[in-house]
Order: C-alpha cells, then sequence, then structure tokens
C-alpha cells in the first residue's frame, strides 16, 4: 500500500480526504503543534527515519483577511513560505515525491478561465505567500490548486457553503455578490481525484476544482432551493461595495482545468444534492450535522 506522510490534515480538507481514502493508503499524520513546519529541526528529526513514498502539504495559513491585517504579516509568511520550504527540503533530501496544495486566489480574476497554464497574479497578501510556495516546488513537485472548497460536515470550521446555510437558516438577511464567478469544489471530489494523482504522480501544475463557475448571488439561491430556505433573504450586491475594505479576492474566478480527465467534479447544484443525501444518510445521527449558534 503506497504510504502517504500529509501536513495539515486536522483541517477541513486533510481531514475528509483522510476520512475517504484511508483504506486505499497508508497516511501518516503529522500534526501541529508536535510537528510544526516552521521548525527545521523538527521536520528532519521526524522525516529522517520516516517510511513514506509521498508527501501531501495541505497546512498553511490560510486566513486571508487576518494574512492581509496582521502587523508584519509575519505569520502568513512564516507557515506558508518557510514552512513549505523547510518541508520540502526535507522531503526531496528523502528522495521522495512531494504534493504542494495552492489556491484559485493566485490568479487575479480580471481575465478568466483560468487553466493550469495561466499566469498567475495574487491580489491578496495569503494569495502572494502560496504562490511563492508554488514557486519554490515547480518542476520539482507536483501543484494541486483547489478553489472554494466545501463539504457537509466539520465541526472545527464551516466553510462558505455553511456560513451560507447557516444564516440563511437563522433568517438573517445576506447581501451576496452578483458581478462576481467562484468555483466551488466538493471536497468529496478533491478525495477521489487525488487518489488518482496519489498512484500517477508527475511534477506539473493540475486544477482539482468543480464542474461550474457561478455568482455568490446564484450560490446562495441553489442553497435556499436545495435546503427549503427563504431566498427572499438574500440581496444582491457588487464585488465593489462588498470588498470595499476587504482583502481583495479575485472577482471572475472561474478555474478550469485541461488536465483532468481522469474524475469528473460534480457541478455546485449536484454537490448540494449529495450533501443532502449524506446528511440523510450518514451514520451520524443528524444533530451531527447542525451548525448550532
Ligand atoms: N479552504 C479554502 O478555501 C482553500 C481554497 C483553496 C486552497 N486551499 C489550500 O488547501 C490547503 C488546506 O486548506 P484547509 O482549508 O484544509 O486549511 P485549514 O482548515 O485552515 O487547516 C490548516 C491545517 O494546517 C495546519 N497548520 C497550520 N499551521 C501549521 C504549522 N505551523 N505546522 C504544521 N501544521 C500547521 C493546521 O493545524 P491545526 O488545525 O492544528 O491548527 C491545519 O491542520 C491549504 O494549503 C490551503 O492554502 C484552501
Amino acid at each position: 500500500m503506497v504510504k502517504i506522510a500529509v501536513t495539515g490534515s486536522t483541517g477541513l480538507i486533510g481531514s475528509r480526504i483522510i476520512e475517504l481514502l484511508k483504506n486505499d493508503f497508508e497516511f501518516v499524520e503529522l500534526t501541529w503543534p508536535k510537528f510544526d513546519i516552521t521548525q527545521k529541526e523538527t521536520i528532519w528529526d521526524t522525516l529522517k527515519n520516516l517510511n513514506f513514498d509521498l508527501l501531501l502539504h495541505l497546512a498553511a495559513y490560510t486566513n486571508v483577511d487576518e494574512a492581509e491585517e496582521e502587523p508584519g504579516k509575519s505569520s502568513a509568511f512564516k507557515i506558508n513560505v518557510e514552512g513549505t520550504k523547510n518541508i520540502f527540503a526535507a522531503v526531496i533530501k528523502r528522495k521522495k515525491k512531494f504534493i504542494y496544495v495552492s489556491t484559485d486566489f493566485v490568479f487575479d480574476g480580471k481575465n478568466p478561465p483560468y487553466f493550469e497554464n495561466s499566469i498567475p497574479n495574487p491580489l491578496s497578501y495569503y494569495a502572494q505567500t502560496k504562490l511563492e510556495g508554488e514557486k519554490y516546488v515547480q518542476q520539482q513537485a507536483m501543484i494541486v490548486r483547489f478553489s472554494y472548497p466545501y463539504r457537509t460536515y466539520f465541526k472545527a470550521k464551516r466553510d462558505f457553503f455553511r456560513v451560507l446555510k447557516y444564516w440563511l437558516e437563522e433568517k438573517k438577511g445576506l447581501g451576496l455578490v452578483q458581478d462576481s464567478l467562484i468555483t466551488p469544489t466538493f471536497i468529496d471530489d478533491i478525495a477521489f481525484a487525488l487518489k488518482y494523482l496519489f498512484l500517477h504522480y508527475s511534477p506539473e501544475i493540475f486544477h482539482i476544482v468543480g464542474g461550474d463557475a457561478l455568482s455568490p448571488y446564484e450560490a446562495g439561491i441553489l442553497i435556499a432551493k436545495q435546503f427549503k430556505l427563504d431566498k427572499s433573504l438574500i440581496k444582491a450586491t457588487t464585488y465593489q461595495h462588498y470588498f470595499g475594505n476587504k482583502s481583495k479576492r479575485p472577482q471572475f474566478s472561474e478555474i478550469k482545468s485541461k488536465k483532468n480527465n481522469f474524475y469528473r467534479m460534480k457541478t455546485f447544484e449536484e454537490g448540494l444534492i449529495e450533501i443532502k443525501k449524506q446528511t440523510m444518510g450518514g451514520k451520524r445521527r443528524k444533530i451531527d450535522y447542525e451548525d448550532g449558534g
């Protein structure tokens, strides 16, 4: 069985990958704080004798707004740039395969659609650090870009789908951007697409992204429709108004792949239908899927 070491395995995406693929691969979870990617010595101490074939590097500083606002901007740089360099150096020294996880935010969203060979031009500090990580590992590693990941349930953190659903359930009004595009990606599909890439490794860029792009406003309306929530709570707003004083996201983040001919990624509507199935038919009690306060 292929042995995969994983950083960031407790996060939104990593924890679901392991849940879904644990019978297909042997995962070795390298978890913070015991394994801190900013600590070079700890990394080498752990990796020098570790039995693994490939390292999936998901660990990152992922708070886009805080990365922008932090004085000195040191945390995102330390984790996303220096942390990536540290872990990559150790993996290369061990002559093992490396997969770096990146984001659609490396693009500026001005000239969609974006394919694997499109030219990045990040708008936010978070995205700059992720691109710097890409540049450091490119040619020698596989780079996999994800976009607006969402899943049925994850206790530690709400993704954009669950934030919108929660607001609608709480009957709070919400303004969603209409003149913008996002490409939501069902995390279960990410896991199954990665299953193929783990077995067909090559050091190049892949976009593992959802089957369609839509505006956040349209995404909200679809959530209301699928979960029978009140769509009149959703008001259309503009990109300029919404992101006026926030860290900038790409306005038209329509992300596509020229290379993914191995796993069919769901559209957002298909993802929501699958979530409904999992919520009702899952092994967990329904209460476990409810967001609460
Ligand atoms: N979420 C998105 O919208 C999105 C979109 C596109 C791409 N991505 C990329 O996908 C990857 C995973 O994202 P995610 O949403 O699953 O992230 P997440 O939920 O924020 O999880 C981040 C993970 O990194 C770990 N971590 C943070 N600092 C660390 C350190 N110094 N040493 C070791 N581990 C550390 C965290 O550990 P603790 O839980 O213990 O803090 C956690 O397991 C990231 O590379 C991100 O850039 C995310």
